[in-house]
């Protein structure tokens, strides 16, 4: 009887080590997927996004690089979300608060002069349009470093040095509380300044304590940065010199001067 028994347990370890064979023969034979790698969401064509009524006063400045062009300093998404929604959204609501006025036959810088404060479509709507319009213009991929030329020559000249510059511009930026702009301006008396701004308002706005033509800005509204920086605007505003366009700054320099 013990002879029997032991001759069964052994043969049931003979069909576990065949059965765990098999097992591991599976393994090796059965192509496990890879796990699904979830793909990056494709981004649009900044060109394909109009203003909703195209026969609006104003139009969307055209964005004159793609959306992943600024990235990593600032990322695709962003980008698009930026350009797409928040600005087109400012674009279309002032269209509809200057349609059928008599704003709609000034520009906006025009607009600005005269406007007055208590009419917060026009002046939130309007400031959106037109700040963010700059904002575009001033950045570009392969960019950053210092100016050169004659706006390098009046950076040193009223702020002393470049890096005096981005500190004041910097610390601008950093010290705006909630949302709001950063500026470098140039004054009536043709000086460069730099100020800050809340909300959507700008310089060019009749009341504002610091007043010019912008040539600089920068964004600091949550909208242009959380998706990649989350809190630390210190990262996002550190990360901005990197893609300012001074070639482009420089030109609205030149064009702020002739208007004096
Ligand atoms: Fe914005």
């Amino acid at each position: 009887m013990k002879k029997i028994k032991i001759f069964f347990s052994a043969l049931a370890v003979v069909a576990a080590l065949q059965s765990c064979k098999d097992k591991n023969n599976l393994e090796e034979v059965v192509t496990v997927p890879e796990p699904q790698k979830e793909a990056a969401a494709p981004v649009g064509n900044p060109d394909d996004v109009k203003a909703e009524d195209a026969a609006g006063k104003f139009q969307m400045t055209k964005l004159p690089y793609a959306y992943d062009a600024l990235a990593p300093n600032i990322d695709a998404r962003t980008m698009e979300i930026h350009y797409s929604k928040h600005y087109k959204k400012y674009t279309d609501e002032l269209n509809k608060a200057t349609k059928g006025t008599d704003l709609e036959n000034k520009t906006i810088e025009e607009i600005f002069a005269t406007l007055d404060p208590e009419n917060k479509a026009v002046r939130n709507n309007g400031g959106g349009y037109y700040n963010h319009g700059l904002f575009w213009e001033i950045m570009g991929p392969k960019a950053g470093g210092a100016p050169t030329g004659a706006l390098a020559e009046a950076i040193n000249k009223d702020f002393g040095s470049y890096d005096a510059f981005q500190k004041l511009f910097t610390e601008a930026a950093t010290k705006q509380f909630g949302s709001g702009w950063a500026w470098l301006i140039v004054t009536k008396e043709g000086k460069l300044a730099v100020t800050s701004t809340p909300n959507q308002d700008n310089p060019l706005m009749k009341g504002q304590a610091v007043t010019g033509i912008p040539i600089l800005a920068l964004d600091v509204w949550e909208h242009a940065y959380y998706l990649n920086y989350q809190n630390k605007r210190p990262d996002y505003i550190t990360a901005f010199y990197n893609v300012i366009n001074w070639a482009a700054v420089t030109k609205k320099y030149e064009a702020a001067l002739a208007k004096k």
